[in-house]
């Protein structure tokens, strides 16, 4: 460097002076910006990324939807990643016929983790998708009964390893499904604001007509019994009733028709005292005879209702109910003496075959499995608390059938603390 040293400098020596003195402090200045430049760029990007991260963590994996499209059809059903392969008998249009020498086609078994306790639900929904990727591909023959894809559950076990998913389901299948397409009017879906807002982070599903069908035909292909009573039914009640059940049984989470309201999150719908995990299956009650006399359409003594359903996927207790539907589909067309298609079911006959009734035997018949003592439906009336039969949490009235004048349901415009649903019996197909 340039020494100062009193004396008049050269020329050569004031160039150097000049460029030694000014060009170190310019590049210093140019090195200090640049700097701090750099360092503001690089604080800015560390918040950015924080703030990004938080809110990445709150959230579930997003399930990345696949789309599973069925033979001409073209339409699609979101499934969360863990579809089946579709055997290519599947795609006909088609419903193949009931013949139980022919081969099964082969299907994907579907396996459900059993997760631990104290997860959170994040890691809950993971290890849940892990626990479906392992599902192995595996020939299976054909079989009556029904040849239920959950081979992981054994025969005799009435409890089911998996947790309720954090699902919604609602479906809306048009009554004339051949005329054209016709999509619902947005007000018919005024409530399902109510399940999304009270459920945040729950995958929400509506079933349309086309849904319905790939859905039954992709999961069920090896049951062509299911499929076919799915493509035969004689009303759109029955219909949309058979679809729940199977909705349920394949993926699981929370059915509800599109005339409830959400009162209560579902992941308040377990009371405190009851331990969660074991619930797989809530109930809730329509209809109690304690208070009032038989009803002309009702045989039971209590009913339970299935316009709301909460469950595990493959709860034992929706094979039961398949089964039962397809035996009373047989039973009516018997009596009829007609293919089932062509029949027109009183209104009886949809209760005792899809509906409530049905149902009411299907539920009671698996609580018997978990508590001998119950002898009849009597046996439930005048519940003043939700309980819990091994994995089957039964409601109280007012859980999912407040304001009905009768069952002693409270009906004076008050919510009562132990509603979770309000039904309110818009949209019936019943009786048509
Ligand atoms: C209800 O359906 C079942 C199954 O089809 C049948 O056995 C039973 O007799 C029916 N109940 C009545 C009261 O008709």
């Amino acid at each position: 460097m340039h020494q100062h040293d009193g004396a008049g400098p050269s020329l050569p020596a004031q160039v150097l002076h000049h460029l030694t003195m000014r060009r170190p402090s310019r590049f210093a200045v140019t090195c200090m910006a640049a700097f701090f430049f750099l360092a503001a760029v690089w604080l800015y990007g560390e918040t950015a990324m924080d703030s990004f991260g938080t809110t990445r963590e709150r959230l579930p994996p997003a399930p990345l939807p696949t789309t599973v499209s069925l033979g001409s059809g073209g339409s699609k059903i979101p499934t969360t990643g863990d579809h089946t392969k579709v055997p290519a008998t599947a795609g006909n249009k088609d419903t193949p016929k009931v013949d139980a020498t022919k081969d099964t086609p082969k299907t994907e078994d579907i396996k459900v983790a059993p997760t631990p306790a104290g997860e959170t639900k994040a890691e809950k929904d993971k290890s849940k998708e892990a626990g479906k990727e392992k599902g192995t591909e595996k020939a299976k023959p054909a079989a009556a009964p029904l040849d239920w894809p959950k081979t992981d559950i054994p025969p005799g076990d009435i409890s089911h390893p998996g947790h309720i998913s954090p699902k919604i389901w609602q479906i809306l299948l048009q009554k004339n499904p051949s005329a054209k397409k016709v999509y619902p009017d947005p007000k018919s879906l005024q409530d399902t604001a109510s399940w999304l807002a009270m459920n945040a982070d729950y995958k929400y599903t509506l079933v349309s007509d086309q849904g319905g069908k790939d859905f039954v035909e992709r999961r069920f292909a090896h049951e062509p019994r299911i499929v076919d009573a799915y493509n035969h039914m004689p009303n759109v009640g029955m219909k949309s009733d058979l679809l729940r059940y199977l909705l349920l049984d394949a993926e699981g989470g929370v059915y509800t028709d599109t005339d409830t309201v959400a009162i209560r999150p579902i992941e308040d719908w377990i009371p405190k005292g009851i331990e969660r995990d074991k619930v797989k299956l809530i109930v809730g009650i329509e209809f109690d005879r304690r208070d009032g006399g038989a009803w002309a359409d009702i045989s039971h003594w209590l009913q339970f209702c299935q316009w709301t359903i909460a469950a595990a996927p493959g709860h034992p207790v929706f094979r039961k109910m398949t089964e039962r539907i397809l035996t009373s589909l047989d039973d009516i067309a018997h009596a009829h003496n007609l293919p089932i298609d062509q029949v027109k079911p009183t209104s009886f006959e949809v209760m005792n075959s899809t509906g409530p009734a049905a149902w009411t035997d299907a539920v009671f018949e698996q609580l018997q499995l978990h508590d001998s003592t119950l002898t009849s439906t009597k046996d439930l009336s005048f519940m003043e608390e939700p309980r819990l039969y091994g994995d089957i949490l039964v409601l109280t009235i007012d859980g999912f059938g407040m304001g009905q004048a009768h069952s002693a349901s409270t009906n004076d415009g008050t919510t009562p603390k132990a509603a979770l649903v309000k039904h309110l019996f818009r949209g019936s197909w019943r009786g048509e």
